[in-house]
C-alpha cells in the first residue's frame, strides 16, 4: 500500500517535494502528541510544532466544523471572528502592536511585512541573518539564505549579517552580542552606502534554520538600535518562535527584550489549519494604507479565525506556557545528561520545547557529523517510534520541537529513545563521524 502510494506520489507530484526518513512513513491519523501510520504503529511526535496544541484537538476540531457548517466568506463583510482574533492577538502582543492583517502562510506574512517596511521607510534593502529561512514567495525565497545554492549571488538589496552562533561563529566568548550586532550594522551601512537604504531587519529569534541558536541576550536590542539608526524597521518573524514555543514568554522576541515594529505569525496559529498574520503599529499600518491597498481572499476568513481563536483558548485554558517551561526543563536536563555520555554530541541548542542536538565527529575540532549519518540516527529513531528531524547549515543537528502538549513522560520517552539510538550508532560505527 505504502509502496504503491510512494510510486503514485512520485509520478503525480513535482519532484521538488521531499519525504522524511530513509523509509518514508504513511501517517493516517493523529491524536495529541501521537501519530499513527497505515499499519497502526504509534509514533511519539517530537517534531511537529504546527500541531501546536496537539493533533486533532477536540476544541479546534469543534471550532472548525461549527464555523465551516455555518459560514465561510472573506473580510469584505462584517464578521465578529476576525475582529475577535485581532483583539486577542493585540492583548497577547501588548504595547502598540495592534493593527492586524490576516494571510494564510508565514511566507505571505513575511512578504507583506517587507512590502510594508519598504513602503513606510522609502528604502529597499533588507537585512537577514546568514542561513535564515523565512519562506517561499519569490521575494522571501531570496531572503531565505538557507536555500542558497553554491554560486548563487545574493541580490544587492539584501544585507547579510552573520547569525549569532556562539558555538560555531566567528565570536564565541564574552561580548558576542556586541560583535554580532555590529555585523547587522555593517550590513546596514553597506546597504545605505550602495543607495538602496535599510527598510528592515527580518529576524527569526529561534534561528531555526541554523539549528536553533541561543543568541547573546543583548544581541537583538543592539541590532535593533543599529537598524533604527539607519532608518529601518525591525520585523520579528515569529512563525517559529511565537505561541510559547521557547517558554517563559508568548513570543520569542520578548526573550531578547525588544519591541519589534512588525510581527509575523504562522505555523502554530491554526494548529494545522492555514492561518497567518502580520501585526504592526497603527501608525505604520496607516502610513502603508495611504500608499498601498491589500486584500487577501482567504486571509481572515471566519473558519480560520475561529480555529485560531480556539488555539489561543486552549493554550490559555490548558496553561501550555507553564507546560513548556516544566517539560522544557526535563528535556534540557536530559539532553545535558546525554551530552555527558555521548561524545558525538558537540553541543545542545535550544529552550522551552525547541531543541537542537548538534552532532560532531570530534568535539575538539567541532567537525560536523556527516549528513548521511545524522539522517541514519533520525531514521533509526523513527523505526523505534519517535519522530524527529534534522537541520542546520551542516545538516548535523537533530531537531526536537514537539507539540506544546508534550508531557514530562513524553520527554522521558524521547530522551530514552535518543539515548538508545546514539548507543546503537556508537556500536555500529565505533564512535566515529
Ligand atoms: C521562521 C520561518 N518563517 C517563515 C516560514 C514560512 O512559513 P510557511 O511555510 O507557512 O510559508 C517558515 C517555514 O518554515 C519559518 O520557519
Amino acid at each position: 500500500m505504502t509502496d504503491d502510494l510512494l510510486g503514485r506520489r512520485q509520478s503525480a507530484l513535482a519532484p521538488s517535494y521531499e519525504l522524511f526518513y530513509d523509509d518514508p512513513i504513511e501517517i493516517v491519523r493523529g491524536k495529541g502528541v501521537h501519530l499513527y501510520d497505515a499499519n497502526g504503529k504509534e509514533y511519539l511526535d517530537c517534531y511537529n510544532n504546527v500541531a501546536s496544541v496537539g493533533h486533532s484537538h477536540p476544541r479546534v476540531v469543534e471550532a472548525l466544523t461549527r464555523q465551516a457548517s455555518t459560514l465561510n466568506t472573506h473580510t469584505r463583510y462584517l464578521h465578529h471572528s476576525v475582529v475577535d482574533l485581532a483583539e486577542r492577538l493585540e492583548v497577547k502582543l501588548g504595547g502598540d502592536l495592534s493593527s492586524a492583517f490576516f494571510v494564510c502562510t508565514g511566507s505571505e506574512a513575511n512578504d507583506l511585512a517587507v512590502r510594508i517596511a519598504r513602503n513606510v521607510t522609502g528604502h529597499n534593502g533588507v537585512i537577514v541573518n546568514d542561513h535564515s529561512y523565512h519562506g517561499n514567495s519569490t521575494l522571501i525565497d531570496q531572503l531565505s539564505l538557507s536555500h542558497r545554492r553554491p554560486g548563487d549571488r545574493v541580490p544587492d538589496w539584501i544585507g547579510v549579517a552573520e547569525a549569532p552562533n556562539t558555538y560555531r561563529g566567528t565570536h564565541t566568548g564574552g561580548g558576542a552580542g556586541v560583535h554580532y550586532a555590529g555585523d547587522v550594522r555593517r550590513a546596514g551601512i553597506r546597504l545605505r552606502d550602495s543607495g538602496v537604504g535599510v527598510a528592515a531587519f527580518l529576524v527569526d529569534s529561534t534561528w531555526d534554520a541554523n539549528g536553533f541558536l541561543n543568541a547573546p541576550k543583548d544581541y537583538l536590542s543592539l541590532a535593533a538600535r543599529h537598524v533604527r539608526d539607519l532608518g529601518g524597521l525591525v520585523i520579528a518573524d515569529e512563525v517559529q518562535a511565537g505561541y510559547c514555543r521557547t517558554g517563559e514568554t508568548w513570543w520569542g522576541f520578548e526573550d531578547y527584550d525588544i519591541v519589534p515594529d512588525i510581527v509575523t505569525l504562522g505555523k502554530p496559529m491554526g494548529a494545522g489549519h492555514p492561518v497567518a498574520a502580520v501585526i504592526t503599529t497603527p501608525e505604520i499600518a496607516r502610513s502603508f494604507a495611504e500608499a498601498d491597498s491589500y486584500f487577501n481572499t482567504f486571509g481572515g476568513n471566519p473558519v480560520s479565525c475561529e480555529v485560531a481563536l480556539a488555539v489561543i483558548d486552549v493554550i490559555d485554558d490548558e496553561q501550555l506556557l507553564d507546560n513548556v517551561d516544566i517539560v522544557g526543563a526535563v528535556l534540557r536536563d536530559g539532553l545535558e545528561q546525554l551530552s555527558r555520555t555521548h561524545d558525538i554530541i558537540g553541543t545542545i541548542h535550544g529552550k522551552g520545547l525547541f531543541w537542537g542536538v548538534e552532532l560532531v565527529g570530534d568535539r575538539e575540532t567541532k567537525e560536523p557529523m556527516s549528513e548521511s549519518r545524522v539522517n541514519g540516527i533520525v531514521s533509526d529513531l523513527c523505526d523505534h517510534g519517535v519522530l524527529t528531524g534534522t537541520n542546520g547549515p551542516h545538516h548535523n543537528i537533530i531537531k526536537i520541537r514537539p507539540p506544546l502538549v508534550f508531557s514530562e513522560a513524553d520527554a522521558s520517552q524521547a530522551l530514552e529513545a535518543l539515548d538508545g539510538a546514539l548507543v546503537r550508532f556508537a556500536q555500529e560505527n565505533g564512535n566515529c563521524s
